[in-house]
């Protein structure tokens, strides 16, 4: 199993799980009550949350926030780019608010086909497949290139999509320590079949990029295919921001493929799976998440269409999100915090216990500043952190005044 499950997994065979709470009396369970106790079980798991301090709550954002962000994945302020959001709001005119399908019967669009190919020429790659998440981009390609009979390597820290995707495809997966290329060599060793490599690109946890040429090298020495999850890459890493492979020399190659999300750098919704020809074809006929599901938005492929002219435009985005990242680690390590160096825009703050990194959180808010709180289960090696997000659009001043207030609020300061 991998590690980074924000829950612990759901006992085999459905509820009631095997908490410990007092269980009703089967008369009790009867008549009048017998509506209430069929989610009885729930109430013992929020309690069993709530002990634990696990407890996560939804805060609906204003339209206007008084905040400085340093927690959205928002990396280069384009989400709200007037420019972006007509692009957006013109292609639901246009197109209609829902794409009124899944993608192989009426919800393939001609602006569908334009955003796919303009992604692929983009990242370097020879074809493009949009999904309406990342997360179902994931599970597309993870399920569909690994099949019964296969072997799916999959690094411990990987995302939860990836997870998923592992968890539903019919190969057998075995996860690797986290960052290891000769840990996934040795599982490839023996192996005689169709073999996949799954790695991030750059991890959530902690922002350090994986070692993709080692890895690369590893699978193609087995005949091996890899897929990269580059959500946090696009647009941070790369020439202008073509991504973590293009940045790796391997955008492009027969035997690697990328998926990325459209909701982080691209500011909009959705995901995309790039790589060879005939691999986006075999995802069109096999992927239960793009066969089954509704096309993405128009307004979301507008939006992203948008947001990827503007970034070949602008490509000093990209490494204005990179600046602010190293700029962030530098003062931060200087007055003494322990953060881990960003290869790309999330900057990784560790905090001495979970009790303290929420209360961090908290007293971050509290002055002004919001920042994301990683801690146990969600983290591999169980160390909490504060999870700061880099954007080209944060101004010298709004980077020093966000040091500063971590730095007030630290733990003992
Ligand atoms: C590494 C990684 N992969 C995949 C996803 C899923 O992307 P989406 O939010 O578009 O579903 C995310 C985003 O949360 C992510 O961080």
């Amino acid at each position: 199993m991998h590690q980074d499950d924000p829950v612990p997994p759901a006992p085999r065979g459905g509820p009631p799980p095997p908490y410990d709470a007092p269980v009703e009396p089967v008369a009790d369970r009867r008549g009048a009550g017998a509506r209430t106790a069929a989610f009885g079980w729930i109430d013992a798991a929020r309690e069993q949350r709530r002990r634990a301090g696990l407890v996560r709550t939804l805060r609906p954002r204003p339209v206007e926030s008084p905040l400085l962000d340093l927690a959205s994945n928002d990396y280069l302020g384009l989400a709200r780019h007037p420019e972006v959001t007509r692009g957006a709001a013109q292609a639901a005119h246009r197109w209609g608010a829902g794409a009124t399908g899944s993608r192989l019967v009426s919800g393939s669009t001609e602006l569908h086909a334009r955003l796919e190919a303009e992604l692929a020429d983009f990242c370097g790659f020879e074809a493009a497949l949009v999904l309406s998440s990342g997360y179902a981009a994931n599970l597309a390609a993870v399920t569909a290139l690994g099949g019964p009979g296969g072997l799916i390597v999959s690094d411990a820290g990987n995302h939860a999509s990836l997870i998923d995707g592992c968890r539903l495809a019919r190969a057998r997966t075995v996860v690797v320590p986290h960052a290891d290329p000769d840990a996934v060599r040795k599982t490839l060793d023996g192996h005689d079949g169709p073999a996949l490599a799954v790695t991030d690109a750059v991890f959530s946890v902690d922002g350090d990029a994986a070692p993709l040429r080692s890895l690369a090298d590893g699978c193609r020495a087995h005949g091996a295919a890899l897929l990269v999850d580059d959500a946090h890459g696009l647009g941070v890493l790369g020439d202008g921001g073509r991504g973590t492979l293009h940045a790796a020399g391997l955008a492009g190659d027969a035997d690697v493929v990328a998926t990325a999300t459209l909701s982080k750098s691209l500011g909009s919704q959705g995901g995309v799976v790039l790589g060879p020809a005939r691999v986006i074809e075999h995802l069109v006929n096999t992927a239960r998440t793009f066969i089954f599901d509704t096309g993405l938005a128009p307004a979301a492929a507008g939006g992203a269409r948008t947001a990827l002219r503007l970034l070949r435009r602008e490509p000093e985005r990209a490494s204005r999100a990179r600046e602010v990242a190293d700029e962030l680690h530098q003062r931060l390590t200087e007055a003494g915090l322990t953060v881990a160096r960003p290869d790309a825009a999330v900057v990784s703050v560790r905090a001495p216990s979970p009790e303290q990194a929420v209360r961090w959180a908290a007293d971050c808010r509290e002055a002004g500043l919001l920042v994301g709180c990683f801690r146990p289960p969600s983290v591999p090696d169980g160390i909490s952190r504060l999870r700061l997000t880099a954007r080209a659009d944060l101004t010298a001043r709004q980077t020093r005044e966000a040091v500063r207030t971590i730095l007030r609020t630290a733990p003992g300061a």
